[in-house]
């Protein structure tokens, strides 16, 4: 199988699995317990919480374990909200995962008004919007650092620099962007950061939230004294412990995994543009993370060429995982100007640290004749679009 589908989830490096599979074996205490199989499994926890905080620039005091990425960015944004009971603003992007998106609609629906920043046709947001919305009732702007869908950076420093003349904290759900690019909490100048275990080759159902010392925030889960009191229940240990090791690896080579997937999108982009005429790309040229390659074929159905190309083992998506069962068109390509059925034609190819230059070389080999018979068989009238 070829599976170029990292952007919605990694398989687990071999040496996290090794890893894992020492902590189930050798460890079982609660890491709440004082006596020591407890402390030994608490100071493992320790040792994840500083792998992270290594990584990303901050102390270790200042990252919570969370049950996923969409946990980390709901408690970012409904705890420091909640801490801030006199602001009733908050600011976001319409290309944000739903993860923010669907807490923003809930923050509308408890009566808070949110502004969605729009985007242009590369997915670079408009900070002149931003600068109009932002005021003194600004609680938060949550803005992601990599889109998802079509990989697209956005200018955080300078979203940071506009909130902060106005004294607004800022959020960025680094979930893409976190092992694909730097990510360093002081350079960017956020208060909050978001980050998933399963998307850097770690275990499912584990996140984290960094959350700069002295900001505003409410606990979001209650109950006992885990996570520094902010986020209660028994820690998820192997989850954490996988975790952990999957920031160590990555710190080790993500430059080099950086090098050596950038080489083969470079290869696997060109090689579609020659081959298939009326391939359209999406996303930013250049300010882009590479290793995502976003296309549309007006004319035909996305989710027709996932299938074909499923049929030979080779597993791509057609957007967002997570939305990928509803009819509608990628909300993220609608807002950056696609025409609806334009949208419904996307493929998402995303590369990771195990992809070949067999992999690109045989999706080179099989696409283009995906293509044309899928062309063959649709009313497709390239004047029409
Ligand atoms: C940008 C972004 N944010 C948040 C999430 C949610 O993370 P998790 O799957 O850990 O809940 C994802 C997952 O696809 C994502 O791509």
């Amino acid at each position: 199988m070829i599976y170029l589908d990292n952007n919605a989830t990694t398989p687990l490096d071999p040496q996290v699995i090794q890893k894992m599979i020492w902590f189930i074996q050798e460890h079982f205490g609660n890491p709440s317990s004082l006596y020591p199989i407890g402390r030994q499994v608490k100071d493992l926890i320790s040792e994840a919480r500083e792998q992270l905080a290594l990584a990303i620039g901050a102390h270790r005091s200042e990252i919570i374990f969370t049950g996923s990425g969409t946990e980390a960015d709901n408690f970012a944004i409904l705890g420091v909200l909640d801490a801030l009971p006199d602001k009733k603003e908050f600011i976001t992007t319409a290309i944000e995962h739903p993860a923010i998106l669907e807490t923003a609609r809930y923050l509308e629906s408890r009566g808070y008004i949110v502004h969605y920043i729009p985007a242009d046709h590369y997915g670079v947001i408009d900070l002149d919007f931003l600068k109009s919305v932002i005021s003194d009732s600004t609680a938060l702007v949550s803005v992601m650092l990599a889109n998802n869908e079509i990989g697209t950076i956005q200018p955080i420093e300078e979203v940071v620099r506009i909130a902060k003349k106005h004294g607004v904290l800022v959020h960025s759900d680094a979930v893409q962007a976190f092992g694909k690019m730097e990510v360093k909490v002081d350079k960017l100048g956020v208060d909050l950061l978001t980050v998933s275990s399963h998307k850097i080759y770690g275990p499912k159902g584990v996140g984290a939230i960094y959350i700069k010392k002295g900001t505003p925030i409410k606990p979001f889960v209650h109950g006992g004294e885990q996570e520094f009191r902010l986020r209660a229940g028994t820690e998820n240990t192997i989850g954490i412990i996988g975790f952990g090791e999957a920031i160590r690896v990555l710190q080790e080579r993500w430059k080099k995994d950086k090098e050596r997937v950038e080489k083969l999108a470079d290869r696997l982009k060109l090689g579609l543009e020659q081959s298939l005429t009326g391939i359209k790309f999406n996303g930013h040229p250049e300010q882009r993370i590479k290793s995502t390659i976003n296309f549309a074929f007006p004319g035909l159905e996305g989710e027709a060429i996932l299938l074909a190309l499923a049929t030979k083992e080779i597993y791509v998506s057609t957007g967002s995982a997570c939305s990928s069962e509803s009819e509608e068109p990628s909300h993220v390509l609608l807002a950056i100007g696609l025409k609806p059925e334009i949208a419904r034609s996307a493929i998402r190819i995303s590369l990771g640290r195990f992809n070949t230059e067999e992999d690109v070389e045989t999706v080179l080999r099989e696409l283009p004749e995906i293509i044309k018979r899928l062309q063959e068989i649709s009313s497709f009238h390239p004047d029409e679009f």
